[in-house]
């Protein structure tokens, strides 16, 4: 369970540069929950992953997880309950390690022991057998150095290194952004399969409206830095992209209306 409650962030507060990224932002995400994040370019989505994150602290508000406060942790303690990955297929391993080293570190992260490069027999099988799942020749080559794989098969790399030990949160900041369309569709599979058969509470951020309304059960619109609209059930059941697409330009209107009171 996720809960945020009035998260604010301004960066280079007291300058002219200052901009408020988070404006009072508060949700609520039930264990196992499936959320997609849409807005447009700036809207502050990656900002509020960073925020969950610990990538910086926020001015104000409060983040749980799993009803403890973590509003404070540094960014490497909450990394261990927290998997994330990013659009740029290049972030979230470490290309001159090989397949194997990558998710062995990964692993060991999460269990917080000490990271050891040599491989138990058991361990060595468990990374093989989870690769070996989604078809796509990769436990065959354990010892490749991941800069050398194909941007789809790093990201299959970097989920399974964020999912080997089941996060208490899964943070996915257009992480098929960066494929050609065949290959964001094995990848969309590849992690629908891994958040239900592990309940895995998600949060996946896309400029694709079609699947943000058929991916998981919930979506949230930001704008500004807010979250301007919380869809569930079946009114997204009923939502479809031409009416999600109008709904954004009124809430757009009604923001330029306000803010002509306002000067008005
Ligand atoms: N570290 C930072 N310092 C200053 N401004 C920042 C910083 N990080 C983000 N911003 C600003 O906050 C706003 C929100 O950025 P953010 O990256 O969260 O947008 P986004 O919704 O993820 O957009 P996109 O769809 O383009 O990825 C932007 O105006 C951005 O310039
Ligand atoms: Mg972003």
């Amino acid at each position: 369970m996720l809960e945020l409650r009035g998260l604010e962030k301004t960066f280079a507060r007291g300058t002219v540069n200052a901009h408020t990224a988070l404006r009072q932002v508060s949700l609520h995400l039930q264990h196992g929950e499936f959320v997609t994040v849409i807005g447009s370019n700036g809207a502050g989505k990656s900002t509020l992953f960073n925020a969950i994150c610990g990538t910086f602290l926020c001015d104000a508000g409060h983040i749980l997880l799993d009803g403890k406060d973590i509003t404070f942790l540094p960014e490497h303690t909450r990394a261990r309950q927290i998997g994330r990955v990013f659009q740029d297929p290049m972030k979230g391993t470490a290309p001159g390690m090989t397949i194997e080293e990558n998710m062995a570190l990964a692993y060991t992260r999460a269990h917080s022991g000490p990271f050891s490069m040599a491989l138990s027999k058991k361990k060595f099988r468990l990374f093989r057998d989870a690769l070996a799942r989604y078809e796509m020749g990769l436990e065959d080559r354990m010892k490749t150095k991941v800069g050398l794989l194909s941007g789809g098969q790093r990201q299959v790399v970097t989920l399974l290194m964020c999912t080997l030990v089941t996060p208490r949160l899964l943070l996915l900041d257009e992480h098929t952004a960066a494929l050609d369309p065949a290959t964001a569709e094995k990848i969309m599979a590849i992690t629908n399969q891994i958040v239900r058969e592990n309940n895995i509470t998600t949060m996946m951020i896309t400029h694709n409206i079609r699947s943000a309304l058929t991916t998981g059960s919930r979506t949230i619109m930001m704008d500004a830095g807010q979250i301007i609209l919380d869809l569930s059930g079946e009114e997204r059941e009923q939502m479809t992209m031409e009416r999600l697409l109008k709904m954004y330009s009124e809430k757009k209107k009604e923001e330029l209306d306000n803010d002509r009171m306002l000067l008005g």
